[in-house]
C-alpha cells in the first residue's frame, strides 16, 4: 500500500492535518491505536483561539463550533477573594471560543468520513522506517496481521506518549522539561456554569478554575497533590474544597451536581527540538507539552498543523522543500512563546509547596501589578487569545 502522508495518531493534530490535506487533494492515511469511542471520551481542552477556529473552517469542520461554541471576550482572575476581569475585547479587540476538544474531534471525524479518507483504528505496534532518505514506510498490526504503508512523509501526531518522538535517535533530540509539583483534578458536571466567563483562582489552599462546555455543562478544576487519587475525591469533598477557594458570590452560584467525569492530570512543560527528523515531522503533544493553565495545548497543536500543512502544500504544488526545511524552526518559535505564557500563568496562579516567603511575596507582587496595570493585562490578553501564526 502507498500514500503521500501517513499520520500517526487521531487526536486533534492528526485529524486536523488529515482533513486539511484531504480537502487540498493530498492523500493521507491515519493510524490510531485506540477506538474512535475512546478518542471521543477523553475530556481535555475547552478554549479555542480564533486562529485555531479559522483553521477548522479551512478544514471545512467549523460549522457546529460556530453554532454551539461560546464566544468569550474575557476571563476573570480571583485573587484575595476578589474577582478582576481581563477584558480581551477592550484590550486587544479579540476573543476566544469555548468549545470542547471532544466536539472538535467529533466534527473532524465526521468531516473525514464525508471525504472518504481512511483512518485505521485499534492498530497495534506501529513502527517507523526512517533510514532511507526519500523513502519512508510505517509498519503496524491490524486484524492480527503485520501491514506496511509506503509514503513520502510521516506526521507524528501521536501525543506525548506516542512512538514518533521515540523513533528519533536520542543524540538528535534536545529535550527541555519542567515537571510541576502538583496536578489538576477535574470534573465535568451537567450544571450551569458558576459565571458567564472562566474564573482562574489564586488561593492559599491552591489554584482553582471554573470553566464550562455549554450553558448547562460545567468543567471545574482544583489544584491537587501529585499523589492524590480520584477515589479520595468524592464529589462532596470536591465541592467543599472548591467552595473554600472561590469568592462568596461564586460559591452562591455553584450548583453541586453529580460529576459525569473525574480525572487527574499532572502538569508538565516539555519541548523536544528539532521537530523534524528526515521525513518525519512531529506536531502537537508529540513534540511539546504545556501546563494547561494558559489553555494552549490544543491551540499549539493547531499552529504546528498549520505550518506543516502549508509546507506540504508547497512541496506538492511547487515541488519546493523550503517550507519543510523551515517547519521545525518556524513552529518552535511559536511553541516557546506559548511555553513561556503557560509557565508564567502556572507560576502566578498556583501554590508551590516548596516556595519560600520571598517567592510568595513575588507572586503577590506579580498579581497586584498585573491586575492594576493595563499594559500587563494587555500582555496577558494578547497571549491568551493567541499570538498570530
Ligand atoms: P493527543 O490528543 O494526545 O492525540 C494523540 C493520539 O495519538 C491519541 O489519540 C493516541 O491514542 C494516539 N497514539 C498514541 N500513541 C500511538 C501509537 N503508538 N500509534 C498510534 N496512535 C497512537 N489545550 C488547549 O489548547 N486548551 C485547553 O483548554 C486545554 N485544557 C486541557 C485540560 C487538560 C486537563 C488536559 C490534560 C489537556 C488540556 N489541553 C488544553 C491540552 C490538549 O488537550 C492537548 O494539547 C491536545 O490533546 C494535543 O493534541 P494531539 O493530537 O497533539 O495529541
Ligand atoms: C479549560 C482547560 C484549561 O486548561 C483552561 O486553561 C481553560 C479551560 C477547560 O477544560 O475548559
Amino acid at each position: 500500500m502507498r500514500t503521500q502522508v501517513v499520520i500517526v495518531g487521531a487526536g486533534p493534530s492528526g485529524l486536523l492535518l488529515g482533513q486539511l490535506l484531504s480537502v487540498h487533494g493530498i492523500a493521507n492515511v491515519i493510524l490510531e491505536q485506540r477506538s474512535p469511542e475512546y478518542v471521543l471520551d477523553r475530556i481535555r481542552a475547552g478554549v479555542i483561539e480564533k486562529w485555531a477556529a479559522d483553521l477548522l473552517d479551512d478544514a471545512g469542520a467549523g460549522a457546529r463550533m460556530h453554532r454551539e461554541g461560546l464566544v468569550h471576550q474575557g476571563i476573570e482572575i480571583s485573587f484575595d477573594g476578589r474577582r478582576h476581569r481581563v477584558d480581551f475585547d477592550a484590550l486587544v479587540g479579540k476573543s476566544v471560543i469555548v468549545y470542547g476538544q471532544a466536539e472538535i474531534t467529533r466534527d473532524l471525524m465526521e468531516a473525514r468520513a464525508a471525504v472518504g479518507a481512511e483512518t485505521y483504528y485499534e492498530i497495534a505496534d506501529v513502527s517507523l522506517q526512517l533510514d532511507q532518505p526519500g523513502r519512508s514506510s510505517v509498519r503496524y498490526g491490524r486484524h492480527g496481521r503485520v501491514q506496511e504503508i509506503q509514503c513520502d512523509f510521516i506526521a507524528g501526531c501521536d501525543g506525548f506518549h506516542g512512538i514518533s518522538r521515540k523513533s528519533i535517535p536520542e543524540h538528535v533530540l534536545n529535550c527541555y522539561e519542567r515537571v510541576y509539583p502538583f496536578g489538576w483534578l477535574g470534573i465535568l458536571v451537567d450544571q450551569p456554569p458558576v459565571s458567564p466567563e472562566l474564573i482562574y483562582v489564586n488561593h492559599e489552599r491552591g489554584f482553582a478554575l471554573c470553566s464550562m462546555r455549554s450553558p448547562t455543562r460545567s468543567r471545574l478544576y482544583l489544584q491537587c497533590r501529585l499523589d492524590d487519587h480520584i477515589e479520595d475525591w468524592p464529589d462532596a469533598r470536591f465541592y467543599e474544597e472548591l467552595s473554600r477557594r472561590l469568592d462568596p458570590h461564586a460559591v452562591g452560584a455553584l450548583h453541586r451536581g453529580a460529576s459525569i467525569e473525574k480525572s487527574i492530570a499532572p502538569l508538565r512543560s516539555f519541548v523536544a527540538e528539532p521537530m523534524r527528523y528526515g521525513n518525519l515531522f512531529l506536531a502537537g503533544d508529540a513534540a511539546h507539552i504545556v501546563p494547561p493553565t494558559g489553555a494552549k495545548g490544543l491551540n499549539l497543536a493547531a499552529s504546528d498543523v498549520y505550518y506543516l500543512w502549508q509546507a506540504l502544500l508547497e512541496y506538492y504544488r511547487e515541488r519546493s522543500a523550503a517550507g519543510l526545511e523551515a517547519y521545525s524552526s518556524q513552529a518552535l518559535r511559536r511553541v516557546w512563546k506559548a511555553e513561556r505564557f503557560s509557565w508564567w500563568m502556572t507560576s502566578i496562579l498556583h501554590c508551590f509547596p516548596e516556595s519560600s516567603g520571598f517567592d510568595q511575596k513575588m507572586q503577590r507582587a506579580e498579581l497586584e501589578y498585573l491586575l492594576s496595570s493595563r499594559a500587563a493585562m494587555t500582555a496577558l490578553a494578547e497571549n491568551y487569545v493567541g499570538l498570530p501564526y
